[in-house]
């Protein structure tokens, strides 16, 4: 019988390319990818929509009355090559990667309720195995078992702009302060928020990319992952 694939946890901040990562490996070892914070945006999206979040506030029992409705819908695009994302079946792929978004999604994902319904999902999507799954708390809290895990990280001027490049070449208005001064806020809200707070678990493998090209990232992964899955 062929040995199940691995649960791969790509954990680390923002805008350190987790998901671009994460994508190629699981390209390349034929590994479902799971984007986490894509779950959390999606929430952040509906609670924005339906009117919940309001100067830095969160309506609590609105959110927890829609939070059941959601469906979380997940897709690659073989034509468009590319990773999607649905909310109830609606294409929000665009509408949840803007700063509109982003400056809200840290204020969601510390809502303990929001994080234990994502968090019971994410372990069912990941049930069959052979996954690279990417967040900020699947080494140490979705999957503390996981054969493989990978604390990414850069320093913050190196990802605001990467970030801004892409935020950018999307067309989107903005400014490389706002989008510094928006790496800077979501780092800190990960890391110091009480339920699940960013944390780079001891048995998770540090990669700085600040210096480091993709193709250089991918290899040293790729190896590590090989050998965790050889030496099983
Ligand atoms: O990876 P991302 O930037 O799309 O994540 C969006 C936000 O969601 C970010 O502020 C951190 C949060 N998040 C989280 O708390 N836990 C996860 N597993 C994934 C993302």
């Amino acid at each position: 019988m062929e040995k199940k694939g691995l649960i791969v946890a790509v954990d680390g901040h923002s805008s350190t390319g987790k998901s671009t990562v994460s994508k190629i490996l699981a390209a390349r070892l034929g590994y479902t990818y799971i984007d986490t914070g894509a779950m959390y945006r999606i929430v952040t999206l509906r609670a924005m929509r339906d009117g919940l979040i309001r100067d830095g506030k969160v309506d609590d029992e609105g959110v927890k009355r829609v939070l059941p409705s959601i469906v979380f819908g997940f897709k690659y695009n073989d034509e468009k090559k590319r990773y999607e994302s649905y909310m109830n079946g609606e294409y929000v792929e665009k509408a949840i990667r803007g700063l509109d978004v982003s400056d809200n999604v840290s204020l969601v994902a510390s809502l303990p309720y929001v994080r234990e319904l994502l968090v019971e999902k994410q372990r069912e999507m990941a049930s069959a195995g052979g996954v690279i799954m990417d967040g900020r708390d699947i080494g140490s809290v979705v999957f503390p078992n996981a054969e493989v895990k990978f604390f990414m990280t850069a320093s913050p001027e190196v990802r605001a702009r990467r970030r801004y490049e892409e935020l950018k070449g999307k067309g989107e208005q903005v400014t490389y302060e706002e989008v510094e001064a928006n790496v800077r806020k979501r780092d800190y809200i990960d890391e110091h928020r009480e339920t699940a707070p960013l944390v780079r678990v001891p048995d998770a493998v540090l990669i700085d990319n600040s210096d480091m090209t993709v193709e250089e990232e991918v290899e040293e992964m790729i190896k590590l992952i090989r050998s965790r899955y050889e030496s099983r």
